[in-house]
């Protein structure tokens, strides 16, 4: 009866909660081209994706870019592999099935990784209690992805948090001049200008532990993906595919990593990056997968205190637990 009552009034809350979340239905793309060989891939043979070889054994999914009436987020992995039809075109009715194969399939993103990530996705959607998204509902701010300082998208007080923003980005591009690829410390210093730079122009700008992780994860997230889960290290030509044309560039020779990116490895490259550029650590946090876990499961990563109560009603439902 007792647990019956709570799992009520959470429900009630969580409710009340969702219609408080927005959803714009604006369809998000981006354009333009580039080139360069790079390393450490994986051969199409090795690659035994039924999607990635069934239209063609010797192509990857082309690239197809949004229609309309699909939708995309502020998140280039996810439209990138939206915009290959890997994950699904439209950019709606994601679960954590869903995502577990085609984040899979499209990057070698461990489950690990779909179960949290995709969990924190759900929290951002009004109808969180049916255990999907669109990727136009991942704009939430501050629910819980969603942050101000991003690499290559402006702050939530601008009015438009989703968009590929080319100036922005040059601002990081800028770090990796003279450079082909590449590497932690630049990367680091790049993220940190770019919270330096909101923290000044930005009225509300708002950066706790929350967003620190978060912020340094999307960071390892691209270095992984693009380069390499453990050296960081990847072609800024498929970095500039990703971000500016959100296209994965399979035809300049980019392969899925053969190592995983997990949750693990993330935390790993997450504590590289900030020892690389010397931000200071908020009080208390520790950067470990345990710290991204808690996060992602809407938990205070300092004090363990809930949050955001919508992602505990999530968690629940899709029995995350803390050894999951
Ligand atoms: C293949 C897997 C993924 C890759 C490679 C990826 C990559 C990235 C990168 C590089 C960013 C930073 C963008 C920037 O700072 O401008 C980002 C942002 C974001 N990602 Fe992903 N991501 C992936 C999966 C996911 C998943 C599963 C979700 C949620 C379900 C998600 C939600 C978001 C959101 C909401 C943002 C915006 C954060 C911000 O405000 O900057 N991503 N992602």
């Amino acid at each position: 009866m007792h647990s019956l009552l709570t799992l009520t009034t959470l429900l009630g809350t969580t409710s009340a909660l969702s219609g408080m979340l927005s959803n714009t239905n604006l369809p998000r793309s981006s354009t333009s081209k580039k080139i360069l060989p790079g390393p450490r891939l994986v051969s199409r043979e090795e690659i035994s994706s039924p999607i990635l070889t069934k239209r063609d054994n010797t192509t990857y999914p082309p690239f197809l870019g949004p229609r309309p009436g699909d939708v995309r987020s502020p998140c280039p992995g996810l439209n990138a592999l939206a915009n290959h039809d890997i994950c699904p075109r439209n950019g709606k009715g994601y679960t954590i099935p869903l995502l577990t194969d085609c984040l899979k399939r499209g990057m070698n993103m461990g489950a690990d990784f779909s179960l949290f990530v995709g969990a924190a996705g759900i929290g951002s959607s009004p109808n969180f209690l049916s255990l999907e998204f669109d990727l136009d509902q991942l704009d939430h701010h501050d629910m819980v992805i969603e942050h101000d300082a991003s690499l290559s998208r402006a702050d939530a007080s601008t009015g438009n948090n989703y968009s590929f923003n080319q100036t922005i980005w040059d601002t990081v591009l800028a770090y990796y001049d003279g450079t082909t690829e590449t590497s932690i410390p630049v990367a680091a210093k790049a993220k940190y200008n770019r919270v330096q730079t909101e923290s000044k122009r930005d009225p509300t700008f708002t950066y706790g532990p929350v967003q620190f992780i978060f912020s340094y994860g999307e960071t390892a997230i691209y270095l992984s993906t693009m380069g390499d889960p453990t050296t960081g290290v990847a072609p800024i030509e498929y970095v500039r595919s990703l971000f500016e044309e959100e296209r994965l560039p399979y035809e300049e020779g980019w392969r899925p990593t053969a190592e995983p990116t997990t949750l693990g490895s993330l935390a790993a490259m997450i504590f590289e990056l900030n020892i690389a550029n010397g931000e200071e650590l908020p009080e208390g946090l520790t950067l470990t997968e345990s710290t991204l876990k808690a996060v992602l499961r809407g938990l205070d990563p300092i004090t363990g205190k809930v949050l955001d109560p919508v992602l505990q009603v999530v968690g629940g439902l899709l029995g995350i637990t803390s050894s999951s």
